[in-house]
């Protein structure tokens, strides 16, 4: 896909509506008239809403001014976690989608680019990866750091819950690492998997402590220090159209990875099903009835 082509086939973040472009192809107008537009780097800015949620831009303004400091220091927090192996633990994250040559895929939350590197590698050649994130910083910063050629990188801003994609444009979604404080949690799962074909694979990672670690004495000073740590993972957050989900805790156990398909739909509970005979009622009557005693 080139430039101009992803350009042509970006929707309006809100309601998918189609933008109109201007005749130098640099801005994008919504029916409401929000307009969005390429900034530098090729990096198209399509932030919904233009003025965000509270933690939505607290996060964007604390990351664009320690961009350098995270693409420098992360390992570090990593490296304190059972001495994880950062490089080993991204791959597998990346692993979880089984991703193919030539596949198109999103990543939302992309930073300064150390998992869009390893995407990038998976789905060459002929493959597209759509780098998003929230920060202008991160994002250049990843920009300069990627420029492979037999793969199409597309860069955008933008909100991981607000993507401006129609349903089912990606073979896969991959975010890891700032779920924990988007403003709308739910709405993003719900738009991590709009946006993916059905039967194609969501991955969603973050910081969350396993459950039968929280009282070891060096795990609570890291739940002292750090109260992201005490986010649970957020199942309840899932759309009723995820299936075969699964999660694994990774990186010295302090952070989850989870993965699931988009189904076609949610999965149908059959209240209509003839009862197999009045023995089978009557049990579950005795059932409650000692329920109740
Ligand atoms: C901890 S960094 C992780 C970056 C990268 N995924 C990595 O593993 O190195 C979290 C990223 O999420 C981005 N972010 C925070 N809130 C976001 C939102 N609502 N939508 C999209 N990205 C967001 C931040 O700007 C930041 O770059």
């Amino acid at each position: 896909m080139t430039q101009e082509q992803f350009l042509a086939a970006l929707v309006c973040p809100q309601t998918q509506q189609p933008l109109q472009r201007s005749a130098d192809g640099q801005t994008l107008t919504a029916p409401d008239g929000t307009t969005y537009s390429v900034i530098d780097s090729g990096i198209v800015d399509m932030i919904y809403p233009r003025e965000l949620f509270e933690d939505d831009a607290r996060e964007q303004h604390l990351y664009d001014l320690a961009y350098q400091r995270y693409d420098r220091g992360v390992s570090w927090v990593f490296e304190t976690l059972n001495h994880s192996d950062e490089a080993a633990t991204r791959q597998f994250m990346i692993s979880l989608m089984e991703l193919k040559p030539g596949q198109t895929v999103l990543e939302v939350g992309a930073g300064t680019g150390k998992d869009s590197a390893l995407i990038v590698e998976q789905i060459a050649p002929g493959g597209t990866a759509v780098l998003s994130d929230l920060s202008p910083n991160m994002l250049r910063l990843a920009t300069q750091k990627l420029q492979p050629n037999d793969v199409n990188v597309h860069f955008f801003l933008g909100n991981g819950s607000y993507l401006p994609f129609p349903d089912g444009t990606f073979d896969s979604v991959f975010h890891f690492g700032g779920i924990n404080t988007f403003s709308e949690r739910k709405k993003a799962f719900a738009e991590l998997t709009r946006v993916v074909k059905v039967g194609g694979k969501i991955v969603v990672g973050d910081e969350s402590m396993a459950p039968w670690l929280r009282n070891e004495p060096t795990y609570q000073i890291l739940w002292k220090a750090n109260p992201l740590f005490h986010a649970e993972i957020p199942l309840e957050d899932l759309p009723s159209n995820a299936e075969k989900v699964t999660w694994h805790y990774i990186f010295g156990n302090c952070f989850y990875v989870m993965q699931y398909t988009k189904a076609a739909q949610a999965p149908q509970i059959d209240v209509d099903l003839p009862i197999p005979g009045k023995d089978f009622v009557d049990n579950w009557r005795l059932r409650a009835s000692k329920v109740e005693g």
